[in-house]
């Protein structure tokens, strides 16, 4: 079957990562059953599809994105019988269910590393990336893993390294043995025929290596290894698996694929997801996330960057003009790896409601498949733990192991890039109500959390209609009725403006003018002569009242949005 209803073109997904959702049986881990308790409350939000973060066996090294065994569930989370009840029900409710294929590496549990292990001429030993030691004895090359230290993990009984793009426990598979890419289309088919509808594609783009494996650039000198990606990301054969997974699985089912491709340009962007040559429905892009990152891989997002608007704008709408009915795009300000949007791109103090509205306006407005972290619907913020011990993501114990413990620096300075990226920022446990552990658990969370849950809660904002909450509800609802929103063409108004970021969308004679103040103050801009509101109706605002606007102009108080219709 061609995938030809594209029904995701017109969906709204709300990511759930399980382990900080709901949990159901009070041993501070988030579970599937909990989730489906609240499946009432996603079809009250209106979303339409649900992507769980991985649920299979793990050791959780690296929280399930270390997989042992792709065909089962993770204890903690439930069983298979509990898996399909779950996707049953959100069947049943009107929900699809997006999984994560995790499948550039397994965990060193999974039993083929464990045969791979065992000797040079294991039938498994050819799953995975082994190199002898280099001339001197060392790493086969320089590159640095994604968590800090060297990509390599020697093993001492057979006297190789084996490859790990991410921690020692998540060896990278090697895809250009094709009893590999086997297996993994078989096991794809597996959850497929069991009514799955999709997936998220874990770090696809960097299944094919560089031949030869050869070493990274020196960038930073002072550094042992360095970054790699020119070498493991976008590969020579990376087009080529694609469209053999699409052929032998893909295209016999009507799916949504999403893939995870870290430095993708519009460029590649386009290939990869049009609709003729390309391999996914639609794909993550980072160059927005990497707004505020320095340059340097994935190191550079600890370190501090001062970035305009001009350059969101540069980035967002070469991505909105570039595949404009050449591909598709995904539109995401938050997942379990990214610090909450209302803490890194608005106000979680004052302006906290305002802020966290006008990000979801300007984002819900654009072109693509719109994606909800759990929790962004009710605005929640950034953590500021005291401690390192109170992380538990392996990225940021690595990152404090190497930085701090290894290297001494400043643990001040350290502690402070973690307030501000790390990943558990987004992993605090869902916060429903403002009972203790903000009714996430009985039992005692996993992860702390967050403090600011009597303030910021699913309750509290259920019962304030004029709570971040229900804006995102009439956002999503928004999207159903007016296919300017789904189909519509994009241009910027006041382009240079470091403040105001506003754009247009038009299709077949129906307009959209979207205007978002980033700014806690209050600005005044004359209209551009080329933007008419003759007939013009305000179809979502997030302040109360009408907009103060003329015929001349309009003056935004602080991070309000608005948004124009003409038909
Ligand atoms: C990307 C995932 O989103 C992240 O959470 C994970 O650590 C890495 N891939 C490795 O699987």
């Amino acid at each position: 079957m061609e995938q030809s209803t594209q029904w995701w073109k017109n969906s709204v997904v709300y990511q759930i990562y399980p382990r900080s959702f709901n949990d159901s049986n009070g041993d501070g881990i988030g579970d599937l059953e909990g989730i489906i308790e609240k499946l009432d409350y996603l079809v009250e939000l209106g979303i339409d599809v649900i992507w769980l973060s991985p649920i299979y066996k793990s050791p959780n090294d690296d929280n399930g994105y270390d997989i042992s065994d792709y065909q089962d569930i993770m204890t903690e989370f439930g069983d298979l019988e509990t898996w399909d009840r779950l996707i049953t029900t959100m069947h049943e409710k009107g929900l699809k269910l997006v999984m994560d294929l995790v499948v550039n590496h397994t965990s060193d549990e999974h039993p083929w590393f464990q045969e791979a292990k065992k000797s040079k001429d294991n039938p498994y030993r050819d799953f995975y990336i082994w190199r002898p030691p280099n001339e001197e004895g060392k790493e086969p090359n320089n590159w640095l893993s994604f968590f800090s230290g060297s990509a390599w993990e020697y093993h001492e009984p057979t006297g190789e390294y084996y490859l790990h793009l991410f921690t020692k426990k998540q060896p990278d598979l090697n895809w250009e043995n094709p009893d590999v890419r086997q297996k993994v289309y078989e096991m794809m088919r597996w959850w497929l025929d069991r009514g799955v509808d999709g997936f998220r594609m874990d770090v696809i783009n960097l299944i094919s290596k560089v031949e030869g494996l050869p070493d990274a650039p020196v960038t930073k000198p002072e550094d042992e290894f360095q970054w790699g990606s020119d070498y493991f990301a976008n590969g020579p054969r990376f087009m080529e698996f694609m469209q053999e997974m699409k052929e032998e699985v893909l295209d016999h089912y009507d799916i949504l694929t999403v893939g995870e491709t870290g430095f993708v340009t519009p460029e590649e962007g386009k290939q990869f997801t049009n609709e003729d040559s390309g391999v996914l429905s639609m794909l993550f892009q980072f160059q927005h996330m990497d707004v505020d990152a320095q340059p340097g891989g994935q190191m550079g997002k600890w370190e501090e960057k001062d970035w305009k608007l001009t350059e969101l704008k540069e980035i967002m709408s070469k991505w909105q003009v570039e595949l404009f009915n050449k591909g598709w795009n995904s539109l995401y300000l938050e997942n379990h790896d990214q610090p909450r949007s209302v803490s890194r791109f608005g106000d979680d103090g004052e302006y906290h409601a305002e802020s966290a509205k006008m990000l979801a306006t300007w984002l819900h407005m654009m072109q693509g498949t719109p994606y909800v972290y759990q929790g962004q619907e009710i605005g929640m913020t950034n953590v500021h733990f005291p401690s390192i011990d109170d992380y538990e993501d392996v990225e940021i114990r690595n990152l404090w192991q190497d930085m701090v413990v290894e290297k001494g620096h400043d643990p001040d300075k350290i502690l402070k890039a973690i307030h501000e990226k790390g990943r558990d920022n987004a992993r605090t446990p869902m916060q429903w109500d403002s009972s203790e552990n903000a009714g996430f658990t009985s039992g005692t969370p996993w992860l702390k959390v967050n403090p600011n849950y009597d303030q910021i809660n699913v309750e509290k904002e259920r019962e304030n209609s004029d709570s971040i909450f229900h804006y995102y509800k009439k956002l999503i609802a928004l999207r159903k009725e007016h296919e300017v929103i789904v189909n519509g063409d994009h241009s910027l108004i006041w382009q240079e403006d470091e403040e105001v970021y506003a754009y247009k969308r038009e299709h077949e004679g129906e307009t959209l003018v979207v205007v978002t103040n980033w700014t806690g103050e209050t600005i005044e801009r004359p209209w551009p002569e080329d933007v008419s509101f003759d007939g013009a109706s305000v179809m979502i605002h997030n302040y109360s009242g009408a907009p103060d606007a003329s015929k001349e102009g309009i003056t935004l108080r602080p991070y309000e949005a608005v948004v124009y219709h003409q038909k």
